[in-house]
């Protein structure tokens, strides 16, 4: 890594604060708080047409960006040589690792807020129980394994004697769970149709 300062993290602490200095400071904070304020204006603007376009324009950021994830940027790097795929994850995993789960969170809770201001829950649709229960799947799988899988990418990128084996390793293990990811948001969209229609 290019940084003078970011070597291997040695604990959670560090290891933010070096992906905050990878990504640049400015890019960090953004990639939190855009996300996550996003919603929190819609909801307050007691507007429901403003929350759903929040919920549009996060829900199909997050979408496109895993359909991209899974089908496209994951085998190209497979397939890349050591070097080229430590150097290309070097300046692409420390800011989707900030990104995404701000992203992910900002999805859900729209779309939690805009139910509530379309009085979706006082009689909830099996459409809108499915959706909370896919959404909450995705959370586990996003704050869980492949938060994992992404913190010790960016430890071995960070580290001056980078294990090529394990970041490669970690590098298909995330693939495999983005397809995952990718068929849970299929069938969460799927819900979103149902909504649309009132199942
Ligand atoms: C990956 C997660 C999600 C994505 C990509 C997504 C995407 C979308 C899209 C594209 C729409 C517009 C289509 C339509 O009008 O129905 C929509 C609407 C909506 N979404 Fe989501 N959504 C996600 C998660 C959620 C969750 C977790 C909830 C609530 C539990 C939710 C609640 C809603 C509601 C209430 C609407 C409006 C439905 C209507 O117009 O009748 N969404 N979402």
């Amino acid at each position: 890594m290019s940084l003078a300062e970011i070597r291997r993290p040695t604990n959670r602490r560090e290891r933010y604060r070096f992906m905050a200095l990878a990504a640049s400071k400015p890019f960090a904070v953004g990639a939190i708080l855009v996300p996550l304020l996003l919603p929190v204006v819609g909801y307050l603007s007691g507007n429901y047409r403003a929350m759903f376009t929040v919920h549009l324009f996060l829900g199909a950021f997050w979408f496109g960006t895993a359909v991209l994830g899974a089908v496209v940027l994951g085998p190209v790097m497979g397939s890349l040589s050591e070097e080229a795929n430590a150097e290309f994850a070097e300046g692409f995993v420390p800011r989707m690792n900030l990104l995404m789960e701000p992203v992910s969170v900002g999805v859900v809770g729209s779309g939690i807020g805009l139910a509530d201001m379309m009085g979706l829950w006082a009689s909830p649709t099996p459409s809108l129980w499915a959706a909370l229960a896919l959404a909450v799947a995705l959370l586990v799988l996003g704050f869980g394994p492949l938060h994992t899988f992404t913190a010790g990418m960016f430890d071995e990128i960070a580290a001056e004697d980078t294990d090529h084996e394990r970041l490669a390793s970690l590098n298909k293990k995330y693939g495999m769970l983005s397809m995952v990811e990718l068929l849970l948001m299929i069938a969460i969209v799927a819900t979103m149709s149902g909504l649309r229609w009132g199942f």
